[in-house]
């Protein structure tokens, strides 16, 4: 099975963001991943709605948007109208997790719930029938281009038990550490999106990384 592609533009040139955008809307990139820090919720700040609006324009991927920010709930719409098609949240920013997932899905978003390396699959019992997405994030939240946590792998057999016995139908989505010698073992694991910021946008060839990524 062929693995989905979200190059994350935290990896990217920030004083040329249009000029690398224009780089994966001619890649074979299934979307491009944009991360939202707040501080907050992760010791980092990343950017807000009028970069998302300018990545947005330049970008002819849809944007998976990866809110790493406490309270996401009051600012859903205005998510929607930057131009997210994938809205992703973090269950532990979430004390009303299904109203948040609600909400997002009433906005005409996919809805997604990210999970820190230290959360178990299992607190998604209740909600995975409900997501679109569940994002399992293989590294600690907060920076691009840190090592991939080997546990992950036992998370992503359990999580591909749990998608089965429900029937759910969400994707899988891997964040962090993401590289040319781990993602076909990631797809093996049942994760149908690799999220990929250093590797891609590291190498010389941001094309050719994707491709390579979904191993062709
Ligand atoms: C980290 C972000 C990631 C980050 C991944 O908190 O959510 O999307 O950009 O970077 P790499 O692929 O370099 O680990
Ligand atoms: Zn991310």
């Amino acid at each position: 099975m062929e693995a989905k592609v979200a190059p994350s533009l935290l990896s990217a040139d920030f004083g040329n963001l249009a000029r690398d955008i224009e780089e994966i809307n001619a890649s074979k990139a299934d979307y491009l991943h944009v991360d939202i820090m707040d501080g907050v919720f992760v010791p980092n700040i990343s950017m807000g709605f009028p970069v998302l609006k300018a990545i947005k324009k330049s970008s002819q991927k849809p944007l998976d948007v990866h809110l790493m920010i406490v309270n996401p709930d009051q600012y859903v719409e205005r998510f929607r109208d930057a131009g997210a098609a994938v809205l992703t949240v973090h269950y532990e920013a979430c004390t009303h997790l299904h109203r948040t997932i609600s909400h997002i899905k009433d906005c005409g978003m996919l809805a997604g719930v990210a999970l820190n390396p230290h959360t178990p699959v299992e607190v998604l019992a209740d909600i995975i029938q409900d997501v679109d997405l569940v994002l399992i994030m293989t590294v600690n939240p907060g920076y691009g281009g840190q090592k991939f946590i080997e546990h992950s792998y036992a998370k992503l057999l359990r999580l591909q038990k749990m998608l089965k016995d429900s029937g759910s139908k969400a994707m899988v989505e891997v964040d962090g550490g993401v590289n040319f010698d781990n993602a076909e073992k990631l797809v093996n694991h049942g994760v149908n999106v690799l999220v990929a910021g250093s590797t891609v946008f590291g190498a010389p060839n941001r094309a050719e990384a994707v491709l390579k990524l979904k191993g062709e």
